[in-house]
């Protein structure tokens, strides 16, 4: 038994493991597990409105003028006045002759169009491709963009990224065509971008035989208490030895990765999804890109079975739901569109359901929850009417790697898997929370919460013999503690601003809450007793940096935030003093994994 040694080697190599630390028993040993907007898509979801205002209303003194009354004029006013219409009537007589001005103005923004259209062929399409769907730099479509200013698009463009192969176009391009350029690269490309079953085929890299490799780690460090940490500054990705809180390794990823990694087969492999689609399988314990293949142009999210067996991908652009193998070559597209497929649907995000061997994804268009099984025995799904039950006329698809679809009143943006997975509780955009049966495939009930409650930020803990569930809220300035078994608010807990993660470890009386969402409190890091569902304690940063994420160590004995910043760091706490006891610098370190906390569902953390 590989994977029970090797358990057991780590946890001899973790040097204090607490009287409460439990031996290993396996990944589904957990109570409840928790579904987590991670990092990255936490910020296009939710903040992006606040954080990017790229367009504001004129206000209202730019309006004109309202006309003068001419009653009571005096002569010399009479006389200008009639100047003024004769001046008028010259004005539209000349315009109504040069009525060809018109499409000229027209022809001016299409002139700007073609322009950009032809300098972008010369300047940037060797990059980022003819189609800008990305090639050795990023994709340029807008959805892709989402994140990033348009004027900060353009100093990119102006200036350059240093120290990447991005170099400036401020002295090849004037202001106007490099203003034209960043405008047209932030226009949809109609029709929407297809990537096909085939795009995805050809798109694949082997970089690696995973069956000439060791297995084992080929480093000292306890493979099970490893970080791996996203630094979004420079697109790497960072392994830390969660004992001695030191980075082992370091490597390049692909361009801004998107939602967290996902460790599979006892944490050897780990998969990362990235913006633009690219799904990458790394073997951690020889540090080394296995395989790479191209699942979508927009991408949110990925899932992986524990087994890495079976892959799944949610996609933006285009509406697809992807299935891959654990080579990453591809099983199956699943076209996403509600039941009588007229309205097609962006997916939010996917995740792994393990006791049901199956993904769960949340739609962002359509009013459904779909349920993919990837056990090969799975039940057949009746696809429509079913007029002869015993005969089963043609109604059936074939369970493994189909859509279970449940029907819901308004899509869920944000959800929470409770105890065996039987259940999740959701919010729509408009923060409406409910619960939804996966077995019933319906709604069950509604949550009484208030505000925009970020329950995918859920995590649970046994309080005075109940159950409990504690969320942040993106508008309310709270921490929200839910009964799971009968479903009331217990508590609601005052933060300095609303939230967006909430993290805690089974052997840590403290649950660490960030204030990311206000701009004011936002380096504001707070610590709630669980006991008494107070807040004990504070730790904080400059001003209007951003403290935030934070994840514990295999045992919980160190608490890791992230000082979110291009010059950021990882700030490690005692869990118990609450003290500092190091800082280790980063770019920008959106989010950190620890493999032991992950894989066996750690009731502290998201997944
Ligand atoms: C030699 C290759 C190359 C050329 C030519 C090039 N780029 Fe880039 N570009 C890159 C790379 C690589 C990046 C990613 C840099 C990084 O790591 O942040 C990038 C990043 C960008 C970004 C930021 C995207 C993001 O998601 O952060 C924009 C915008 C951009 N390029 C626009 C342009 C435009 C417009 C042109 C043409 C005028 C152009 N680029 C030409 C390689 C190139």
């Amino acid at each position: 038994m590989k994977q029970t040694k090797q358990l057991e080697t780590g946890a001899e190599r973790t040097p204090d493991v607490r009287a409460g630390d439990k031996p290993p028993a396996g990944p589904a040993r957990r109570s409840s597990r928790q579904a987590a907007y991670e990092p990255d898509e936490a910020l296009s979801n939710y903040a992006a409105p606040a954080l990017e205002p790229w367009e504001e209303e004129a206000p209202p003194s730019a309006r004109p003028p309202a006309a003068p009354s001419s009653t009571l004029m005096p002569k010399a006013a009479k006389r200008m006045v009639i100047l003024a219409i004769v001046w008028l009537v010259f004005l539209l007589f000349v315009s109504l002759k040069s009525a060809h001005a018109a499409p000229e103005a027209g022809g001016a923004a299409s002139a700007a169009l073609s322009s950009a259209k032809a300098s972008y062929q010369l300047h940037c399409a060797a990059c980022h491709g003819t189609d800008r769907l990305g090639g050795i730099g990023p994709a340029l479509l807008p959805e892709n963009l989402s994140r990033l200013r348009k004027g900060e698009a353009l100093k990119v463009v102006r200036d350059g990224r240093p120290a990447t192969q991005m170099a400036g176009f401020g002295q090849a391009l004037a202001a106007d065509q490099l203003a034209a350029l960043v405008d047209w690269i932030y226009t949809p490309v109609v029709p929407a971008p297809v990537w096909r079953e085939a795009d995805i085929r050809a798109s694949r890299i082997q970089h690696a035989e995973p069956a000439k490799l060791p297995a084992r780690p080929v480093f000292e460090a306890d493979p099970l208490n490893l970080f791996l940490v996203v630094e979004a500054g420079d697109h790497h990705v960072s392994v830390l030895d969660g004992d001695r809180l030191e980075v082992i390794h370091r490597f390049p990823s692909r361009h801004a990765l998107h939602g967290g990694p996902k460790f599979a087969d006892g944490g050897r492999y780990v998969f990362f999804a990235s913006r633009d689609g690219w799904v990458t399988k790394y073997d951690l314990w020889n540090l080394k890109v296995v395989a790479e293949v191209r699942a979508g142009i927009n991408t949110r999210n990925l899932a992986a079975s524990p087994d890495g067996r079976h892959i799944a991908i949610a996609n933006y652009l285009p509406h697809t739901l992807v299935l891959l193998d654990g080579d990453l070559n591809l099983l199956k597209v699943l076209e996403v569109s509600d039941r009588g497929g007229k309205h097609s649907s962006r997916v939010s995000a996917v995740y792994d359901a393990t006791p049901r061997h199956s993904f769960i994804a949340a739609l962002k268009d359509v009013p459904e929850v779909w349920e993919i099984s990837y056990d090969p025995a799975a039940d057949e799904i009746p696809a429509g009417l079913i007029h002869d039950h015993a005969q089963r006329e043609g109604a059936f698809i074939p369970g493994y790697l189909n859509p279970r679809r449940t029907q819901l009143s308004d899509p869920l943006d944000d959800f929470f898997f409770t105890q065996d997975y039987s259940e999740l509780m959701g919010a729509s955009r408009e923060g409406k929370g409910q619960v939804v049966n996966l077995d019933a495939r319906k709604k069950i009930a509604d949550l009484p919460l208030a505000g925009m409650p970020h329950l995918g930020s859920g995590i649970t803990w046994d309080w005075r013999g109940r159950r409990v569930m504690a969320s942040t809220n993106l508008q309310a300035a709270e921490v929200t503690v839910i009964d799971l078994q009968s479903r009331e608010v217990v508590r609601r807990i005052p933060t300095r601003g609303p939230g967006f993660f909430l993290r805690s470890h089974e052997n840590s009386r403290y649950a660490f809450v960030d204030s990311m969402m206000s701009p004011e409190y936002k380096h504001v890091l707070q610590v709630i007793d669980k006991e008494t569902l107070k807040v004990v304690h504070e730790l904080t940063e400059q001003p209007g940096r951003t403290l935030a994420h934070v994840e514990f160590t295999r045992d919980g004995s160190y608490a890791l935030a992230s000082l979110w910043e291009d010059d950021g760091a990882l700030l490690v706490f005692d869990a118990q003093t609450l003290a500092e006891v190091k800082r280790i610098p980063m770019r920008k370190p959106v989010g950190k994994y620890n493999v032991w906390n992950k894989i066996t569902r750690e009731e502290g953390t998201s997944h």
